[in-house]
């Protein structure tokens, strides 16, 4: 069992691990500063910046009209312009570049630019969009089975709405990048990335190089979870484009507030849907319109949309469905990847859904869940029509409702909001099943370079990201542990475009799956070169390669466990008999494969399960919400890592905490983002973990084909969270003895929690 430390926990305690604001280029450094759009959405009509250059201590000012190469940075569209040209459609949208000796002198010339604007009318939320027919891109759909038929065999039909928050990711390093012009055309980029070839793409296609002058390097983020998939690539493109103008180094670090107001969050959603169920709760029909607020430009909305039709149904099967998908433009900074992707989105429709109808029934939200599970011979087909194998709904259910005690817990519940008129409890388990695989198949492949030196230690290049999530660790014991080697003698570089081309993001989950196995292949074709020479030097040229071990830093044969070789000794021996010892990899994801027209095949190569019990207690008197204890049983096949594990598990789901309760948006009817710093925009703290909080992980359950049979863990947890809004919901819903239907968003903030009291005191006439 692997238990290692992450590879720069030291480090970040220590603060010795460096970001990108902690590279010092030399004295010739310049500062990059934004200067951007202050309305939703405007007509530029005139830009004047002569008195800004004058200021002393000012080197460059860039508008679109001093962009070499194109002016585009949409990642998938090209709908996003990098600088401003005529027209600004959100408050953030970049208009102008200054580069200056000092972050004060560009804040200084800012106050001496002019820009005139000609105000136009803005879309602010999903309600206007819908109204100004404002779509982004045709809807997309996914259906089985007979939606009508489906909807007249069922005894009962309910119908409503439901709205989810956006959420700011508040990774701590705020977006950076330093850019450092080099020789003839080139230029390197040191980014916080996700996706560093796609920021070198985007550095490329603005500056009008090519792909090969443009390097880009990350040695680790400060956070990203999905906030850096595309939207590092802004930065980096920004001083790319300052760093080309002025021969010189140039580095952004937006500040906090700056990087709240001007980066996309979490799509907003508002759902209507309309479900059939029989009088045991058993699901018949579903019918559901998903809307997201895309922002000012397409983004990554279009696969964040798709997660989200795939993760309707959650963990439940649903014989007729029928998931409809639409997205709108807003003049908001284009919403962009957050963990989780779409799938938090759908997933709160039909967790929200499952309580209402047991509500309806006046029976346990628990009963209606297991009656609806997908499971193992029967019922196990999605509405995509992609067949779930390997299910652990049942094992993490029977386990998860005997530790967690949900049941004896469910009564004493009963008793204590029977006898407190004020303090209300609640309890609820939701389950999460979550697709693992990049919804777009191209996606889903990952290089690797592994070189060995001649002191038999090895330095490990892969196309993953390290952002906090322990990749890095978790690749160190896949080489250590295939070479039989101690984790010190395994050294993993910072991320480099010229080291592996043409990487996919480290996103949905899937970096440790793709990259473990590019690194192995690597590795699997340097032991066949070693082989030979093993071969040699235990003089036994019928030796199987199944037969030769690496262990304990040494090379063995299997049979004759007392003829064998130091691992050093074998490099050196293997470099005299000219040996290559450098190796790339590659790995792409076998056999999965989607339809989109018809809304059908296999998107992911498996599912990610885990389950939760959460239990809270509101004060109805100010929507204060207490979480008093939760209970996580997730499943990461065989652990790579448990403490990282754990981790994920830990964090994922507090975050998804923030997103349920306390993380609130709020927008002036001019479209400024009023909390854009952490005095008002409440993400959890230490006291918003549960008061009694236990994980643990599900044993015995190796994830066939994959990297040690191990399983993806950075997002599904996140959606665990689900359980806490249920919790908070089952906690009012006591205020009026269950008979009542609480009127109910997400994020539930106080205010939201007191609201819904209130209108079911009305009910009760209390
Ligand atoms: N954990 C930390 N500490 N920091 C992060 O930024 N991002 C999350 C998750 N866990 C993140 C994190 C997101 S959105 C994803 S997709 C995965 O990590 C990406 O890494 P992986 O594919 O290696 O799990
Ligand atoms: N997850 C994260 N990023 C992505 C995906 C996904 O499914 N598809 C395309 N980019
Ligand atoms: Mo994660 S949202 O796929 O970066």
């Amino acid at each position: 069992m692997n238990k290692l430390p992450h590879d720069s926990a030291h480090k970040h305690v220590t603060g010795e691990s460096v970001y990108i604001n902690d590279i010092d280029p030399g004295t010739n450094l310049l500062h990059g500063h934004i200067v951007y759009s202050k309305y939703a959405h405007a007509k530029i009509i005139a830009v004047d910046y002569k008195k800004a250059l004058e200021l002393e201590g000012v080197v460059k000012i860039l508008s679109y009209k001093d962009i070499p190469g194109d002016n585009q940075m949409g990642p998938v569209f090209h709908d996003e312009p990098c600088l401003a040209v005529n027209e600004v459609n959100f408050i953030g949208q970049a208009i102008l570049l200054i580069a200056a000796k000092t972050k004060e002198i560009c804040r200084e010339a800012e106050k001496l630019v002019n820009i005139e604007y000609k105000e136009l009318e803005a879309i602010l939320d999903l309600d206007t969009a819908f109204n100004k027919d404002s779509r982004l891109h045709p809807s997309r759909k996914i259906e089985c089975g007979n939606i009508t038929e489906g909807f007249v065999n069922s005894d009962h039909i309910l119908e409503g709405t439901l709205e989810t928050g956006g959420q700011e990711h508040w990774y701590l390093e705020t977006q950076s990048a330093l850019a450092v012009p080099g020789e003839d055309q080139e230029i390197k980029v040191y980014s916080s990335t996700q996706h560093p070839s796609e920021t070198q793409a985007i550095v490329a296609e603005v500056l009008g190089k090519f792909r090969n002058e443009v390097e880009v390097e990350v040695r680790r983020m400060g956070g990203a979870f999905g906030g850096k998939e595309t939207q590092a690539n802004h930065v980096a493109a920004w001083a790319a484009l300052l760093a080309n103008a002025a021969g010189q180094a140039v580095k952004i670090h937006l500040t906090r507030d700056e990087d709240q107001i001007m980066t996309g969050k979490r799509h907003r959603a508002k759902n209507f849907y309309k479900v059939g169920f029989n009088h045991t709760g058993q699901l018949n029909a579903l019918k559901v319109d998903l809307h997201l607020d895309a922002g000012s430009s397409s983004d990554l909305t279009m696969a964040i949309l798709e997660r989200a039709l795939f993760h309707i149904d959650n963990a439940y099967y649903i014989p007729n469905l029928r998931v409809v998908g639409h997205t709108w433009k807003t003049n908001l900074p284009s919403n962009t990847a957050f963990r989780g992707f779409g799938g938090p989105q759908g997933m709160a429709v039909i967790e929200n859904i499952m309580d209402r109808i047991a509500r309806f029934l006046k029976k346990d939200p628990f009963e209606i869940r297991l009656k609806n599970f997908y499971q193992n011979e029967i019922n196990n087909i999605t509405h995509y029509k992609q067949k779930i194998e390997n299910n652990r709904l049942e094992l993490l259910e029977k386990q998860i409702l005997k530790s967690s005690e949900y049941l004896a817990r469910r009564k004493q519940l009963k008793l204590f909001n029977n006898s407190n008129k004020y303090l209300k409890r609640g309890i609820a388990l939701s389950p999460v099943k979550f697709g693992i695989s990049f919804t777009t198949a191209f996606l889903n492949q990952a290089g690797a370079l592994v070189n060995i030196y001649r002191d038999g230690t090895i330095l490990v290049n892969h196309g993953g990201t390290e952002m906090g999530q322990g990749l890095n660790s978790k690749i160190i014991h896949v080489a250590s542990s295939e070479l039989g080697l101690n984790p010190v003698s395994i050294k993993i570089n910072a991320t480099n475009t010229s080291k592996v081309p043409n990487t996919s993001a480290t996103a949905a989950s899937s970096g440790s799956d793709l990259n473990g196995m590019a690194v192995k292949n690597a590795i699997d074709k340097l032991k066949l070169r070693l082989e030979v020479i093993i071969k040699g030097i235990f003089k036994n040229p019928q030796l199987n390669s199944n037969d030769i071990i690496y262990k304990n830093g040494k090379v063995f044969d299997r049979n004759n466990p007392d003829t064998s070789i130091t691992f050093p000794e074998l490099i050196e021996k293997a470099y005299l008999e000219r040996t290559s010892l450098s190796a790339t990899g590659y790995y792409k994801t076998p056999e999965i494969h989607y339809d989109r027209e018809k809304g059908e095949g296999k998107p992911f190569h498996y599912f990610a399960f885990g389950m939760a019990v959460s239990e809270v207690e509101v004060d109805t008197l100010t929507g204060y919400v207490k979480l008093l204890r939760t209970d996580i049983l997730h499943d990461v096949g065989r652990s790579l890592n448990e403490g990282i594990d754990m981790g994920q598990i830990e964090g994922g789901f507090i975050q998804g905490v923030g997103w349920v309760t306390t993380e609130d948006l709020k927008y002036d009817q001019n479209g400024n983002l009023l909390n854009h710093s952490p005095d008002t925009y409440k993400i959890p703290t230490i006291q918003d973990i549960p008061k009694d909080f236990r994980i643990d992980l599900l044993k015995n359950v190796p994830n066939p084909n994959t990297i040690k049979q191990s399983k993806a863990v950075g997002e599904p947890p996140f959606m665990l969270a689900l359980s806490v809004w249920l919790a908070i919901k089952d906690a009012i819903s006591a205020v009026g003895d269950h008979q009542f239907e609480p009127e109910f968003s997400l994020p539930a903030t106080n205010e939201v929690i007191l609201e819904s009291i209130e209108k079911i005191r009305e009910k009760i006439g209390r």
